[in-house]
């Protein structure tokens, strides 16, 4: 049986497209059963509409409070039936009650090597840093933002004239074979998604 996997994602959808492609080549046993977006006009809703996958898009100022939004979130999530989540460009924080109510683990994709920068503009705090590595990871979600433990990274060297655009370039192509590997790697031992503390 195929896991069954829901895709967060707020943005162009690229990681999302990879995960996709890897499931149609049938490189990767899994079914992508829904897209949930806090973006409707995203790049990621439109890939999913484009290529027939549900698509579920939630704007925050229809609720009162976060904690609304994710649980209607997390509910439309139910209806599908994932065995599994991935947050692949999702930049919305899930609150406490999201997370609880998440009909099943949730993984997401980072781009820096955590702990190194958790949040945001991760490829410009790598430079200003002098960082002579970047890179990627994936991760369980937990309530501490990217913080639950670390399934998998990679690595990428910084060079010389790089800016945050095209170290963001570099990294990004890193990590559609990261995610796709660390799915994979889920599907082979879904023991890795246990205790996420
Ligand atoms: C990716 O670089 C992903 O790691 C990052 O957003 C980009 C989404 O690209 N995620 C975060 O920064 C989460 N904190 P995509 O929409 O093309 O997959």
């Amino acid at each position: 049986m195929p896991l069954r996997v829901a895709v967060l994602a707020s943005g162009r959808g690229s990681n999302l497209e990879a995960l996709h492609r890897a499931a149609q080549n049938k490189q990767l046993p899994i079914v992508i059963v829904a897209v949930l977006s806090d973006k409707a006009d995203s790049g990621a809703l439109r890939y999913a509409k484009e290529h027939g996958i549900p698509g579920f898009a939630f704007q925050p100022k229809d609720f009162d409070s976060r904690e609304a939004f994710d649980l209607a979130l997390m509910q439309a999530a139910s209806s599908v039936q994932p065995n599994l989540m991935v947050c692949a460009g999702y930049m919305r924080i899930i609150s406490a009650a999201g997370i609880a109510a998440a009909p099943c683990p949730m993984i997401n994709i980072h781009p820096s090597l955590l702990p190194k920068y958790p949040g945001l503009n991760t490829h410009a705090r790598a430079l200003a840093n002098g960082d002579s590595e970047h890179g990627a990871s994936v991760h369980l979600v937990n309530t501490i933002l990217d913080g639950g433990r670390v399934l998998g990274q990679v690595k990428v060297p910084v060079m010389p004239n790089d800016t945050p655009a095209s170290l963001a370039e570099r990294v990004l192509n890193q990590e559609h074979t990261l995610l796709i590997e660390t799915v994979r790697c889920i599907t082979e031992n879904p023991r890795l998604l246990q205790s996420n503390d």
